[in-house]
């Protein structure tokens, strides 16, 4: 057994005086059979490339089976428990980032600055909600796309689409967009230095409420964002009288921020899941929370059924033609005990849809009365072609979709209980709109994402102003 970790101990704790330190181990089957998560093979699984090789296909994944988990059954549980008490109204839950991670941008700055992003937000969110707010980022493992299209076609030449930094490269060439495994390799990797970076800045100072609120300070002391200040000179005033009455700033030094990604390659979600030392049960260790795409929660396919296997909490999509049967049939195939925290609906469903589409699947879920977390996308259903020809949104449409979340709850009587939403901590021109009016011209100052736009890092701190004004 391996030293205990001293980054984190399950909150649970464990019985005796020696912790267990919960790494989960690989499956062995002396006689051979296939590990009790492999069921998926025998359903239909969309979204996957076709790699040329599949020998240099199963030689990876081997090699994945053998590296070290990297999340740990005790965090995995922790989260679990802190998206329950967001299903029940007694935290609220943040998530973001890329739309698509890239190895080329998995430095130290831009993590950084990614991270820097999400605990700004976080503090005025805490503010607004007077709630703990649940931190996971879209970080350390969001390198895979679905696409709606196999081929993509620019100047008459006709190629494989790029489906992220794990499976092909975004340059325009045959030989770039042939599927190869070893990026699947590159892709633990990258995760597991970026895993390593964010466990050193959320646990070592980084994330010191005092900081973290010197930033927003800075923030809106810049006259294009000065009807954000009376808020902000509320939290102020709050965190100065934390300091006067004495209370313990050394316990708000460090802060749990969990790693999210969409669950799409099956051959790596597989070969990454491990048993549990302490319970004997599965969890997919590439990530805290997983979730399963608009394009791939087929209650028959794949996705779900792999997913539905792994103790992890998981995240379902749900786009704007989802019927109540639906939630009820995912509710039954992923979360058939309705154990909380363990099923997260996030839906997208386009700012002119949500107040007429939400209503009736917050009812189904409500009678059938098994926990499930609410959260809201409200980006991808709000996604437009610039007239110069970007893929952009625009702020306003972005919050509409996030003021009908609300309306929706307040009418049914449920709880909104987060926000998930595709940003960078970078200085980037990609989402139209904000006090900034960044236009049409604007979006090419600084377009650089892959795959969708993302809000840049003083568009997530206005929507986190906005947000906290809806909660409040
Ligand atoms: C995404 O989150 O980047 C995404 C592809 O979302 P959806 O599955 O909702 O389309
Ligand atoms: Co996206």
């Amino acid at each position: 057994m391996s030293a205990h970790l001293p980054w984190r101990q399950g909150r649970g704790g464990s019985a005796g005086s020696l912790p267990d330190p919960r790494v989960p181990e690989a499956w062995e089957s002396p006689t051979g059979e296939t590990a009790p998560w492999d069921t998926w093979r025998t359903h239909r699984a969309l979204q996957q490339p076709t790699y040329p090789d599949p020998h240099a296909l199963s030689e990876v994944t081997a090699d994945l089976r053998r590296r070290p988990p990297l999340v740990f059954a005790g965090e995995v549980d922790d989260l679990r428990a802190d998206l329950g008490a967001a299903g029940r109204g007694e935290a609220f839950v943040l998530m973001g980032g890329d739309c698509a991670e890239t190895f080329a941008e998995s430095t130290a700055d831009h993590l950084r600055l990614k991270i820097q992003t999400l605990l700004q937000m976080a503090v005025v969110l805490t503010y607004g909600a007077s709630l703990p707010v649940v931190k996971i980022g879209r970080i350390a493992g969001q390198y895979a796309k679905p696409r709606s299209a196999d081929v993509e076609t620019r100047d008459g030449v006709t190629l494989p689409v790029y489906r992220g930094d794990a499976v092909n490269s975004f340059a325009f060439t045959k030989e770039s967009r042939i599927p190869d495994p070893h990026r699947l390799m590159e892709m633990y990797q990258h995760s597991a230095s970026s895993l390593n970076l964010i466990r050193a800045f959320t646990k070592g100072g980084y994330a010191d409420l005092r900081l973290v609120h010197h930033w927003n300070r800075g923030f809106t002391q810049n006259p294009a964002y000065s009807r954000y200040e009376s808020l902000a000179e509320e939290i102020h005033r709050a965190v100065k009288f934390m300091e006067a009455a004495g209370a313990d700033f050394d316990s708000l030094r460090e802060v749990d921020l969990y790693s999210a990604h969409e669950a799409l390659l099956l051959e790596y979600e597989s070969a990454m899941t491990r048993i549990d030392s302490r319970t004997g049960r599965p969890y997919d260790t590439s990530g805290h929370l997983l979730w399963i795409g608009e394009r791939t929660r087929q209650l028959d396919g794949a996705h779900v059924e792999l997913l539905s296997r792994v103790l992890n909490p998981i995240g379902v999509k749900l786009g704007p033609t989802t019927t109540p049967e639906d939630v009820i049939a995912l509710i039954d195939r992923l979360n058939p005990e309705g154990e909380p925290g363990r099923l997260t609906f996030i839906t997208r469903m386009g700012a002119s849809r949500i107040r007429q589409a939400l209503p009736r699947l917050l009812e189904a879920a409500k009678a059938d009365g098994r926990p499930v977390t609410w959260t809201t996308d409200p980006m991808h259903g709000n996604t437009i072609t610039s007239s110069t020809g970007y893929k952009t949104r625009d702020f306003a449409t972005i919050m509409d979709e996030v003021s009908g979340f609300f309306e929706a709850h307040a009418e049914v009587g449920t709880i909104p209980g987060g926000i998930h939403i595709e940003l960078t901590g970078d200085d980037v021109t990609e989402v139209m709109g904000g006090s900034e009016q960044i236009d049409e011209a604007g979006l090419e100052r600084r377009y650089e994402t892959l795959v969708d736009p993302r809000l840049n890092h003083q568009q997530s701190l206005e929507m986190a102003f906005q947000v906290a004004g809806l909660l409040r």
